[in-house]
């Protein structure tokens, strides 16, 4: 028999109190943050949806773990733990430990990278963009074109598009491509899934041209929920080995802990080819520590290891994608427009559609991220044209493509009714979205601006 309530696959060992607010406390919290939530402090916020990267509560096995930390320099056994752990994930050889994702990606794209070098990815994460881009290479995003149709409910429109690798490949000559990297889930195009098959066409494309394939896996096993539940030929096939497969049609993988791994710290880079880990082994030791804990302590590397186990779980994982599900689901019977079907870690609201009053120089998503926070005490961020919008000569404002604001759900945080609490925040939001008005910006760094850019509502 299945129930309709989900409920929390564990129980609360240790709590940590949420500084509740009013309304009117939060208007003024709100003010002096100058209406941009990067800028809050966390006791200001009931609800911290900003991300869910290195915000997972740990378990009490993954505590434990901590206290079993081993500190040495050289050799730690808590390496030796969590070396074994990847490499019996990945059925890579070489893993070389880094303090969190992007330091795996500054490694292996420096080296990799540099003027002419091409790097293909279904969407580049943003890290992921800047390390290629920092180094003079280019980064292409070919998102699958099923990901455009905004209201079909295709399960897997994080997919990269084939044709177009091949297309790409061939144009700008093998030996120029620095790697193809495909992105599970594909965070910046929605949080969306990756199919086992378009992994298997985009391995084989790379092997035709001898071009080298990485996945970043940070959010692994949220991928593998979906290949079992909407591909037929793995519905029998348990999470982690899903996993597996997956790796063993790449060349490496590069990971965020602070996802998937469940700990609040960490990252990896692992690889199947003896050379290249070696060049790599150069750089971590320069830029991160030596070859057994490179940016880790021996208490992270418990975590992580004890981390990349639970996270295959069946309870937790069937517990996880069902409350994002739930919120997104609930969210969207109200009326409020989603990125759909709702992926893994996140729901993501289309705010452009929401407020179609609102032009987008005064930037619809941050009016709901405001919204949210003035309501309900939620901190959201906003991904539309304060985070990618640029200006022409004339200071004139180039949108993103899509104005959307993003729940990011962290992993074993909320309860079910915190997500109930946030469905019950969207009936303000639906109620006042007529009456919702836009931001302008009075002060903005050159670079990055949506951390520390200033607002002022209008009117
Ligand atoms: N790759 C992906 C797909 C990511 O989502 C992130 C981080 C990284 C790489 C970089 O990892 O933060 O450990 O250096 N995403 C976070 C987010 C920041 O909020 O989505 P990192």
């Amino acid at each position: 028999m299945e129930f309709k309530t989900i409920i929390e696959p564990f129980k609360i060992k240790s709590v940590e109190p949420i500084h509740m607010s009013t309304e009117e406390q939060r208007a003024g919290y709100m003010a002096n943050a100058h209406y941009n939530p990067f800028l809050l402090q966390s006791r200001e916020v009931i609800i911290d949806f900003l991300t869910d990267s290195g915000t997972s509560a740990m378990s009490s096995e993954q505590w434990a773990g901590i206290m079993r930390g081993d500190e040495s320099y050289a050799g730690a056994v808590s390496w030796e733990r969590l070396q074994h752990e990847i490499q019996g994930l990945t059925g890579y050889p070489h893993i070389l430990p880094t303090h969190q994702g992007r330091a795996a990606e500054h490694i292996l794209y420096s080296y990799l990278g540099g003027a002419g070098k091409v790097f293909i990815s279904n969407t580049h994460f943003d890290t992921t963009r800047a390390n290629i881009e920092f180094n003079g290479a280019m980064a292409i995003d070919i998102p699958a074109p099923e990901a455009r149709d905004r209201n079909s409910d295709y399960p897997f429109k994080g997919n990269i598009d084939t044709r177009m690798l091949d297309e790409h490949i061939r144009n700008y000559g093998a030996e120029n491509i620095g790697a193809v990297i495909l992105t599970v889930t594909n965070n910046s195009g929605g949080g969306q899934p990756v199919s086992m098959q378009n992994a298997k066409d985009a391995a084989a494309i790379c092997k035709k041209y001898g071009v080298l394939f990485i996945i970043d896996c940070c959010r692994i096993a949220e991928n593998s929920y979906f290949i079992r539940h909407f591909e037929p030929e793995y519905s029998n096939v348990p999470y982690r080995e899903i996993a597996q497969q997956m790796f063993s049609l790449a060349d490496g993988a590069i990971m965020s802990a602070k996802k998937d791994a469940l700990v609040n710290m960490g990252g990896f880079l692992a690889l199947k080819n003896a050379e290249l880990a070696e060049a790599c082994m150069g750089l971590l030791i320069i830029n991160e520590g030596f070859s057994t804990y490179g940016g880790l302590s021996g208490r992270d590397m418990e975590a992580i290891a004890i981390g990349l186990k639970e996270v295959f779980d069946e309870g937790y994982l069937n517990y996880r994608i069902k409350s994002t599900r739930y919120l997104g689901e609930h969210i969207k019977a109200k009326g409020v427009p989603v990125l759909y079907p709702i992926g893994g870690h996140a729901v993501y609201v289309n705010a452009g559609m929401l407020y179609p009053h609102i032009p987008v120089d005064q930037y619809p998503g941050q009016a709901l991220v405001c919204e949210l926070y003035r309501i309900g005490g939620i901190r959201a961020v906003e991904i539309g044209s304060v985070m990618f919008g640029k200006y022409d000569d004339n200071r004139k404002l180039i949108p993103a493509p899509i104005e959307l604001v993003r729940l990011a759900i962290p992993r074993r945080v909320y309860t079910q009714s915190h997500i109930d609490y946030t469905v019950e925040v969207f009936d303000e939001i639906v109620k006042n979205a007529a009456n919702t008005k836009g931001l302008r910006i009075t002060k903005e760094p050159k670079f990055l601006r949506h951390f520390t850019a200033h607002f002022e509502p209008i009117g």
